[in-house]
C-alpha cells in the first residue's frame, strides 16, 4: 500500500509520536484540575506543548488554546469574532471549515478569486475594503492545489487597511515557516493530525495578544469555580472541559521531531518527490491544476473526460490511496470548472520515497494508457 493523501491526515508519523500518547495512559490525570501529582504531570504535558506550539509559530504560551482541529478553531475564531453585519473578506480557495461558519453568521461576504495559474488574483483587492470589514481569513497553503499564500503580503496588507489577518494553517503547519509576530497574524488555526504529526482530534487557535474571541464553549476550567462566568483570560477562555492530554502527547512528540529535523528540510523533502511525480507525468494525457507557483507537497490533476472518483478507484485498486472528488472546497473547484469532474489530489509526505513515487505514476500510466 503506498499512502498518498497526507493531506488529509498524515499516516507515517515519527514513532515517537505513538509512545507519547502510549507513555502517557498510566502517567496524567486532569490537567488544571487540582494539585495531586497525576493533574501535575498532565498540566506539565499541556503547558509543554502550549511553549513548543508558540516557539514554532513566533507566539506565546498563554495565546495557544487546545482544540480538536482546525475545523473547531475556524468555527470558534469566525463565531467568536464575525457578526451579522462585519463584511468579511476570504479567498475562493477556502476549505467549508471557513465557508460554511462565515455562511451560517449570514455575513456580507467578498472572496478574491483565482488566477490561471492558480494563485490568488490581488489586482483589485484594494477595492473590496468597506466600511465594515474586520477581517480577511485565507487558508495560508491550499488543500486542494497546494499552493502558498505569501502570508508577509497578506498581513501588510490587512494592517495598511485595519482588519484582522486570520490565517488557516491547516497544509502549512509543521511544512512551511510561520512567524506570527512578523507576519502580522492576529489569529492562527491549526491541526495536529497533518504536517505536525499527531493524531485526529488535536489542534489549536493561536490568537495574538488583546484581541478577544467570544468563546463557544462554556463550563469547567478548574479555576475561578465559583463565578458563574467562564474565565476571561487566555488560554482559559477559549478552552473549556477536558483536553485531550494523551493526543497533545503525541502532537508535543511530533513538533519536538519537527523542530529537529528542521521545517525547511522537511518541506524540501516534500517538494523533491512532488518535483519527481511532476517529471514523472511528463508523457501523460493528464490536467494539471496550480503546480507553477510555489507550493507544498501536492499535486491535483484530472485524466481528461474521466471521472476523478472512477480513476481513484482503480489507483486504490493498486494500492495507491489518494483523495478524490470535491475536497470540502466547492469555491476552489468552481473556479477550475471542475465540479462535476473532482480532482485527483496527491499529496506526499516526508515519510515517503521515490520508489513510492515511481510506483504510483507506474500504476497511474497503466489505467490510463
Ligand atoms: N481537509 C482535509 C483534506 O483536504 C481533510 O483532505
Amino acid at each position: 500500500m503506498i499512502y498518498l493523501d497526507n493531506a488529509a491526515t498524515s499516516f507515517l508519523k515519527p514513532p515517537s509520536v505513538a509512545r507519547a500518547v502510549y507513555d502517557s495512559f498510566g502517567q496524567v490525570g486532569n490537567a488544571a484540575r487540582g494539585i495531586n501529582q497525576m493533574s501535575l504531570a498532565a498540566e506539565r504535558i499541556v503547558y509543554g506543548t502550549r511553549q513548543i506550539v508558540a516557539e514554532m509559530f513566533q507566539s506565546s504560551p498563554k495565546q495557544v488554546a487546545f482544540s480538536s482541529g482546525s475545523t473547531e478553531s475556524l468555527n470558534l475564531l469566525i463565531q467568536g469574532f464575525v457578526d451579522p453585519q462585519d463584511h468579511v473578506i476570504t479567498t475562493v480557495m477556502e476549505h467549508n471549515s471557513v465557508l460554511r461558519p462565515l455562511y451560517r453568521i449570514g455575513c456580507d461576504i467578498d472572496y478574491i478569486g483565482l488566477m490561471p495559474d492558480g494563485t490568488l488574483d490581488k489586482a483589485n483587492r484594494d477595492q473590496l475594503i468597506k466600511h465594515n470589514t474586520t477581517c480577511l481569513i485565507i487558508t495560508h497553503a491550499a488543500n486542494l492545489t497546494g499552493v502558498i499564500n505569501d502570508l508577509s503580503d497578506w498581513g501588510e496588507w490587512c494592517e495598511r487597511h485595519g482588519i484582522e489577518f486570520f490565517v488557516d494553517a491547516s497544509q502549512s503547519a509543521g511544512v512551511l515557516p510561520i512567524r506570527m509576530a512578523d507576519m502580522k497574524i492576529s489569529a492562527l488555526a491549526f491541526t495536529g493530525h497533518k504536517g505536525l504529526f499527531g493524531s485526529q482530534g488535536t489542534g489549536g487557535l493561536i490568537v495574538k495578544q488583546g484581541l478577544d474571541i467570544r468563546p463557544l464553549k462554556v463550563g469547567g476550567s478548574g479555576i475561578a469555580t465559583f463565578d458563574k462566568e467562564h474565565p476571561g483570560q487566555m488560554p482559559t477562555r477559549l478552552e473549556a472541559g477536558t483536553l485531550n492530554i494523551h493526543g497533545l502527547a503525541g502532537l508535543k512528540a511530533g513538533l519536538e521531531f519537527i523542530l529537529a529535523t528542521g521545517i525547511d528540510r522537511i518541506h524540501a523533502k516534500e517538494l523533491q518527490l512532488r518535483t519527481r511525480f511532476l517529471e514523472g507525468l511528463d508523457d501523460l494525457p493528464v490536467i494539471l491544476y496550480g503546480v507553477g507557483p510555489p507550493s507544498v507537497g501536492i499535486v491535483a490533476l484530472n485524466v481528461e473526460g474521466e471521472d476523478s472518483a472512477l480513476i481513484g478507484g482503480y489507483l486504490s485498486d493498486e494500492g495507491i490511496l489518494i483523495r478524490t472528488g470535491g475536497h470540502c472546497a466547492p469555491l476552489h473547484h468552481e473556479a477550475f470548472g471542475t465540479v462535476e469532474q473532482g480532482m485527483l489530489r496527491f499529496s506526499f509526505s516526508y515519510f515517503n520515497t521515490e520508489q513510492e513515487i515511481d510506483k504510483a505514476i507506474g500504476a497511474l500510466r497503466n489505467i490510463i494508457i
